[in-house]
């Protein structure tokens, strides 16, 4: 798929961005802070997902303004769709979001319409950062192939919200801990179809990050992913996930839930879930270099593409923040080539530092604006 037209005006500092993109290479250059990270953002947010920067909605309104808009045009093999997100700073209805004209309750329909990917500098953080960075990864990448993952993922929180809530109530004791074993039946319903998705992700992904990663390291390094569920051991998910695996999952949280009363808090199922990410035999965590750190991170990324061409006749939009500058010339051929049939938008402080294949519209952006807007050049200026 590809954004055919894009409308952007008071999202953070960006006014009056109206460009037609190019089909494959968009180029986003300008020096530090004019809002070229922001143009992403701003067509990152149509695709439903939250921002990649982790920011509050109520953010994207220009400081000094009232109202935002970010619309796109998007174009897949079946049709053309329209996709416009609105938001004022009234307290009545702050967002309005539109697809192909009709009014959206929220932002969930979008994910199954507009799919991206995007490629920041803190994608790092996947390897580098907390557990959670790395089920988040996971969760979302798989959501993207099975959108229905999403509903089981908001359930089981929905489920760990009331949970937790009630074993406060309980060590208070304005409860009696009995009450606990409805919830559990039910988070085991929903944390075992979790782990189940997850095992079967991660032993996708694993597959093809190996083998990307031997050729991005010229073949003398191994990149290895494991999923540690906290309730099974690899071998169980060799067995269907029926009600002896469920059984399984509830014993585990019962086996918790005294210390849970004690603590207020719950310490098994899947939000106690690690992947384990290695390289050469050893946790890329703990012991990976800078670099190794981050073409692993790229490795990810790539293999979650991937995996989603594989199963989809549209390729998602790629965006790519900062990152192709950062990397060398052999690097940057192997990004290209592995996204080569999709479109992409990337931003650079040095258009210069570019491949000179890298073709196609070049976006000037200063103080929020677009200052110059040339096509089919080479980023090089040939
Ligand atoms: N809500 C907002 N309203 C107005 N300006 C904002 C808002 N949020 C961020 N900015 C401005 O956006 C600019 C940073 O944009 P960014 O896209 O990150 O720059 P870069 O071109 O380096 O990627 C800064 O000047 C910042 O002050
Ligand atoms: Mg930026």
């Amino acid at each position: 798929m590809r954004i055919t037209y894009a409308d952007i005006d008071g999202f953070r500092n960006l006014s009056g961005i109206s460009f037609a993109p190019d089909p494959k290479y968009n180029i986003i250059a300008g020096p530090n802070a004019q809002g070229k990270t922001n143009l992403l953002e701003a067509m990152w947010i149509l695709s439903g997902c939250r921002s990649f920067r982790g920011s509050k909605e109520k953010d994207y309104i220009c400081l000094d303004g009232n109202r935002m808009s970010s619309k796109i045009k998007l174009r897949d093999s079946v049709r053309e769709q329209k996709i416009e997100f609105e938001m004022t700073r009234s307290a009545s209805s702050p967002k309005n979001i539109h697809l192909n004209g009709v009014k959206q309750k929220g932002t969930r329909a979008l994910f199954d319409v507009f799919k991206c990917i995007a490629f920041i500098p803190d994608d790092v953080e996947i390897i580098k950062g907390s557990p959670e960075k790395r089920r988040s990864f996971i969760d979302m990448a798989a959501s993207q192939l099975n959108p229905v993952f999403v509903v089981h993922l908001n359930k089981h929180n929905a489920i760990m919200n009331q949970r937790n809530a009630l074993l406060k109530d309980i060590s208070q004791g304005n409860s009696p801990a009995s009450v606990l074993e409805i919830w559990d039946r039910q988070a085991a319903r929903e944390g075992t179809i979790i782990s189940y998705m997850r095992n079967e992700y991660v032993s996708k992904i694993n597959e093809i990050c190996g083998r990307l990663y031997r050729t991005i390291s010229g073949g003398n390094e191994e990149l290895e992913l494991e999923y540690r569920s906290n309730v099974f051991r690899p071998e169980d998910f060799d067995s269907p996930a029926d009600s002896q695996a469920e059984e399984q999952y509830y014993r585990k949280l019962q086996d918790t839930s005294e210390y849970d009363i004690r603590t207020g808090s719950t310490h098994s199922g899947v939000n106690r879930d690690e992947i384990i990410i290695k390289i050469n035999g050893v946790s890329a965590r703990d012991y990976g270099s800078q670099g190794q750190i981050k073409s692993a991170a790229l490795v990810m990324k790539l293999a979650q593409a991937e995996i989603f061409m594989k199963r989809s006749k549209d390729a998602p939009v790629v965006f790519l923040d900062d990152v192709m500058g950062e990397l060398d010339e052999n690097r940057q051929r192997f990004v290209l080539d592995m996204i080569k049939d999709m479109q992409v938008f990337l931003t650079t402080p040095n258009e210069a530092a570019l491949l000179p294949e890298i073709k196609g519209k070049l976006l000037y952006i200063s103080e929020g604006r677009i200052t110059d807007e040339k096509s089919n050049i080479s980023s090089c200026g040939e």
